[in-house]
């Protein structure tokens, strides 16, 4: 659950939404026959929303998260910007490597320019799944040491609230999916005091549309209890 013995691990839910996404796009990568049309543009999409994604979240930790505790500690400051600059390095080249397969060419070249981005996406989910293990080890402890967790829960309102609702429900769909029935519930109802009327309907939209009709059900009678 989000809650590491008595304290909120604020980390708990997007990371879990991440890392399902990383693991369905690395078995989805690894299974394109990257000279098929179809399934290389489908596997590059995929691949064009999830860099998105991880660079939406890492921003917002930037923004929202890390300036209330790195003040606490230099070390770990330079640390996380060191793992930006590498994160940084692998987008790059994944980028480089999804505009090569734009390119029409011979089905050599694509299927070495595949194999290529398939082995740097898996050095990519290897260095997003280490970090991940790191804020939670590292960052919690200082949030934890000097903010009450109302106050850590509140941090993150300008996220659960911001306007570029596409990629914010893109993010909903895939933590939905990576997390127990009993969590999908406990999320929603811990959201529904955090954000607009507007934006529950926006998230129970998703949730109809990515989870089982057994999960909905109960989710709803719990969010109208
Ligand atoms: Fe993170």
């Amino acid at each position: 659950m989000e809650r590491n013995g008595n304290r909120y691990n604020t980390f708990y839910y997007s990371h879990k939404g991440l890392r399902g996404m990383l693991y369905s796009t690395g078995m989805k990568i690894q299974k394109t026959d990257f000279t098929d049309d179809k399934q290389r543009k489908e596997a590059v999409a995929l691949l064009a929303e999830v860099l998105e994604l991880i660079e939406r979240h890492s921003l917002h930790e930037d923004t929202y998260i890390f300036p209330h505790v790195t003040t606490y500690d230099g070390a770990l400051l330079a640390e996380l910007e060191e793992d930006h600059a590498h994160g940084h390095k692998l987008d790059s080249k994944l980028l480089q490597l999804v505009d090569e397969l734009q390119v029409p060419t011979n089905h050599t070249t694509l299927q070495s320019v595949g194999a290529e981005l398939f082995h740097t996406f898996n050095r990519y989910i290897a260095f997003h799944l280490e970090h991940m293990e790191k804020e939670e080890e590292k960052v919690n402890p200082l949030l934890w040491k000097y903010y009450s967790d109302e106050e850590i829960t509140r941090m993150k309102s300008p996220i659960v609230n911001s306007g570029d609702s596409g990629l914010l429900l893109k993010e909903i769909a895939w933590t939905l999916q990576s997390i127990s029935s009993n969590e999908a519930i406990q999320w929603l109802i811990g959201l529904q005091s955090r954000v607009s009327l507007e934006t529950m309907e926006g998230f129970k939209k998703v949730a109809k549309e990515v989870l089982p009709a057994g999960d909905l059900n109960a989710i709803e009678t719990q969010l109208t209890a």
